[in-house]
């Protein structure tokens, strides 16, 4: 059982420095190098819930404590703002803005609580349910691939399959269009130069060398601009009456103007929903048949309930409640290897977190990951336990943990809280549960040896040198 009672309080009184390693030697540059999450989890253990680091000619902060992190997600927009990096004459951007423009990730202020608004419908529960038997056919024809006893890299088909997901929802193509090719041209996978805006403060100006990856990156991005304009051009030529989400914010009027988007807007907007939507989910698949597969009771009880809700039919959005174990499998995945394993914000005044005092424009850090395996939240943080998330009598102490009353909400934060929270949050749980229900029935995959998987962590969590898997025929 979790002492919740006593975790929030107040832990230093105002003025006293933030603990942190005042520099880091090269072993601990090494450390961040190889591997960023576990070196900001030691960060937590050693120096506490409100802990700094040095962070260019400044110190950057990291906040583990589950309270002070859902003060700062709600207070993004009025004390904090996405806008950390440096963007050139005295300007500060959010991280991948140089990709996705002034989308609903990247944008702020104003703009981004009016678009906020005007996008949050299109990603209403019974629109989402809507998309479920497309994630299951998509599915189902990724499925048709496997054969029995290969090996397979998953990392690679689960970044397929989720890209054809996306660009089946969002544009209504499917993978083998030009489309299709052209998103893969201006998104390489593990990120591609956009990476470079997430590991260093002048990332934007790396982007623009002239290298080789950059050049393709960049002419990639000329050819999905000209697309998706052609797209945005065809559906307001057409009916009107598409339900991919291009369409549908073609459709969207301002409640208060009745003004359409722009289309400018409305490219960065679908720029955004493509590249947010395939990363974090095909990584979030990847990492889910990796932990079945290091995890046989798990995996057995997953196929158990497939076979009897089931059996051999395909599933559809109204089967979702019946599927607990299998929604459980995504939560406990998300909480193990939370695909954004790191958010970040920029103070705009001096911060009290818990009577420390962070300064005004600095840069912080609330970590998914360093939450998600402090055991003060989660009992036993590296073993794999979908029974967390669903209450049993059964005597196991893990069993329904993660439900208990008392906790705090942002002990779990895989999709962030407050005004930048995942919009896509529903679509993510829906594509994902959809997925391990269509593939499971006939097929599971299992470890080719018992080797550690190392992570890299440009833009999403993935594993570092893909992931091979042998596929095998169970039913
Ligand atoms: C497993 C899958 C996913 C995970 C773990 C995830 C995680 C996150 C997180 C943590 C944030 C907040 C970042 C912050 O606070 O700075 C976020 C924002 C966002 N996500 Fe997701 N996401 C996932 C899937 C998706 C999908 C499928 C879509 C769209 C189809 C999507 C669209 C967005 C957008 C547009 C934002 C920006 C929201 C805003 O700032 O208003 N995400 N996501």
């Amino acid at each position: 059982m979790v002492d919740v009672s006593t975790a929030a309080e107040p832990v230093a009184p105002t003025g006293e420095p933030i603990p942190g390693p005042p520099g880091l030697g090269p072993k601990e540059l090494r450390a961040l190098l190889a591997d960023a999450p576990r070196f900001f989890t030691g960060l937590r253990e050693q120096y506490g819930p409100i802990a700094s680091f040095p962070y260019g000619l400044s110190r950057g902060y990291l906040v583990s404590d589950p309270n002070v992190i859902q003060d700062i997600y709600v207070s993004t927009g009025r004390k904090f703002d996405k806008n950390v990096l440096p963007g050139g004459r005295g300007k500060r951007i959010a991280p991948f803005s140089v990709g996705l423009g002034d989308g609903l990730a990247t944008s702020g202020g104003e703009l981004h609580r009016k678009q906020r608004r005007l996008i949050q419908p299109v990603f209403h529960r019974q629109r989402i349910a809507g998309y479920g038997d497309a994630f299951a056919q998509l599915a189902e024809a990724g499925a048709a691939e496997l054969k029995d006893g290969h090996e397979l890299n998953i990392q690679e088909a689960m970044y397929e399959l989720s890209l054809g997901m996306v660009a089946k929802t969002v544009f209504d193509v499917s993978l083998d269009s030009h489309v299709a090719t052209t998103i893969r041209l201006a998104f390489p996978r593990r990120g591609g130069p956009m990476r470079w805006e997430q590991v260093v403060p002048f990332g934007r100006f790396i982007m623009r060398l002239p290298l080789r990856a950059n050049r393709r990156f960049w002419k990639g991005h000329k050819y999905l601009n000209g697309i998706i304009q052609q797209m945005i051009d065809e559906r307001r030529a057409g009916p009107g009456d598409g339900d991919d989400l291009l369409s549908v914010l073609i459709n969207v009027r301002d409640a208060d103007t009745g003004e359409p988007m722009n289309d400018q807007l409305l490219h960065d907007e679908a720029v955004t929903l493509l590249m947010a939507g395939h990363e974090t989910s095909s990584a979030g698949l990847t990492w889910a048949y990796h932990l079945l597969a290091k995890n046989p009771e798990a995996k057995a009880r997953l196929h158990a309930e497939l076979d009897e809700v089931l059996g051999d039919r395909l599933p559809e959005a109204a089967d979702l409640p019946n599927l607990p174990y299998t929604d459980a499998i995504f939560s406990e995945v998300m909480r193990m290897y939370p695909p954004v394993w790191n958010t970040v914000r920029r103070s705009l005044e001096d911060y009290d977190a818990n009577g420390y005092v962070i300064p005004k424009d600095r840069f912080v850090m609330m970590s998914p990951w360093v939450v998600h395996h402090d055991p003060t939240w989660w009992p036993e943080p590296d073993r794999f336990a979908p029974q967390r998330w669903i209450a049993a009598d059964d005597g196991d102490p893990l069993s329904g943990q993660a439900l208990e009353p008392g906790r705090p909400r942002m002990a779990y934060l895989p999709f962030g809280s407050g005004p930048r929270q995942c919009i896509g949050n529903a679509f993510a749980r829906m594509e994902a549960v959809m997925t391990l229900a269509t593939i499971g029935r006939h097929w599971e995959f299992d470890a080719v040896n018992d080797d550690p998987v190392p992570i890299l962590t440009h833009i999403t969590v993935q594993p570092k040198d893909g992931l091979t898997m042998i596929a095998r025929r169970r039913r």
